[in-house]
């Protein structure tokens, strides 16, 4: 049997993450997933919410370890993973209803979080939901003694990585036109937050 690329982490939260994302997209048509990194996420989501066309995408020099997983999808409604850096002004495809990203603005720097809400900010979607998994700091402090010590631990091995500022994140969020919904608290000292542009979802 193929061994397929693999993240523990992936495992541990996609239960927890479903559990909102299933809210958050049950009136979404299309998720572009941004740094979909093995496919896992990519494929449990799209299997678990059928009615989606999931876009998973990351750096092409990522597609090797996303590929596999997404070729080896049984249902149909997994786009073919696609070539995008959140870098790039212009990311060849039109924005979709909802994006998803996970564990991923710590890892990018700064200014490519900042060029990926300046793609948002040029979508004259208007009608947007972000949901955006991972550690955050809040007014400047950790929120746990994990993340600081996980936070030195990215500087050490990319200086330009490290855990964000909520604040500034919602900032880009806010030029982008987009206002923060929720902010969920998830295990291990994440949180799930999502912005909407567009009209409130309907309260069930
Ligand atoms: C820690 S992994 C997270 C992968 C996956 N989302 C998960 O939760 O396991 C970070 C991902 O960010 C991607 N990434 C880093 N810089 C990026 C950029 N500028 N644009 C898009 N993806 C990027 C990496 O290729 C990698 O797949």
């Amino acid at each position: 049997m193929i061994q397929l690329p693999f993240s523990q982490a992936c495992e541990n939260n996609k239960v927890y993450i479903l559990k909102i994302l299933r809210d958050v997209f049950a009136d979404r048509k299309t998720v572009l997933e941004i740094a979909s990194g093995t496919g896992q996420h990519a494929c449990f989501f799209a299997a678990e919410m059928p009615w989606l066309q999931w876009q998973p995408s990351d750096l092409s020099e990522t597609l090797p370890v996303l590929g596999p997983r997404c070729s080896a999808y049984a249902g149909e409604n997994l786009l073919p993973e696609k070539a995008l850096d959140v870098r790039d002004a212009d990311w060849r495809l039109e924005v979709p209803d909802a994006l998803f990203t996970a564990n991923s603005f710590h890892i990018m720097s700064f200014e490519a979080v900042r060029g990926f809400f300046s793609v948002l900010e040029k979508s004259d979607r208007d009608d947007l939901v972000l949901c955006v998994y991972g550690p955050f700091n809040y007014n400047g402090a950790y929120t746990s003694d994990s993340n600081a010590r996980f936070d030195q631990w990215l500087f050490q091995n990319d200086a330009a990585s490290g855990i964000r500022n909520f604040e500034a994140v919602n900032e880009l969020a806010a030029s982008a036109g987009l206002s923060l919904q929720d902010d969920y608290e998830m295990p291990a000292n994440n949180r799930l937050l999502v912005w909407r542009r567009g009209p409130s979802k309907t309260p069930r």
